[in-house]
């Protein structure tokens, strides 16, 4: 699959590698948004959270944007074991705003596999 090429939501798009670029976020599938067993937002529902409450849109944006910076000082020092917990957290500020913005349905399932795995 080539660069910024469509992925579906089912295969796996949280798994995410990091040459997925921002550009591949836009707005405008509905991919899997419609229908009974809908788990994600459709994009008007999307816009319609964004524009409730931009400071936390922002916020997730700056996260993204804070650890990304951080990366990057990494790679100029060549620090590869930084840059793979650097990978963690980054991977981290995607997932937070997908579970926010793209398929919250899902933030339920996530909080029960955390308690389980944590064997609570
Ligand atoms: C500020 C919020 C936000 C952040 C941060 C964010 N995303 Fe997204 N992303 C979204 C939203 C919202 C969608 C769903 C868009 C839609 O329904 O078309 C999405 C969808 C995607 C998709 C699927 C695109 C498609 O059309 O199927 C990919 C791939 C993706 N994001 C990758 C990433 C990666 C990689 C990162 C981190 C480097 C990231 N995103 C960070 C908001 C975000």
């Amino acid at each position: 699959m080539g660069k910024g090429s469509r992925r579906r939501r089912d295969d796996g798009g949280r798994h995410l590698s990091l040459e997925d670029s921002e550009a591949d976020c836009a707005a405008g599938g509905r991919q899997n948004s419609v229908g009974p067993d809908a788990s994600e937002l459709t994009p008007d529902q999307i816009k319609a959270k964004i524009e409730a409450d931009t400071v936390l849109w922002n916020a997730k944006i700056e996260a993204l944007r804070n650890i990304n910076l951080q990366v990057l000082e990494i790679v100029k020092r060549k620090d590869a074991k930084e840059l793979s917990e650097a990978g963690e957290i980054l991977d981290q500020a995607c997932e937070s705003c997908h579970l926010e913005y793209w398929y919250p349905a899902e933030k339920d399932l996530m909080k029960r596999l955390d308690r389980r795995l944590k064997g609570q």
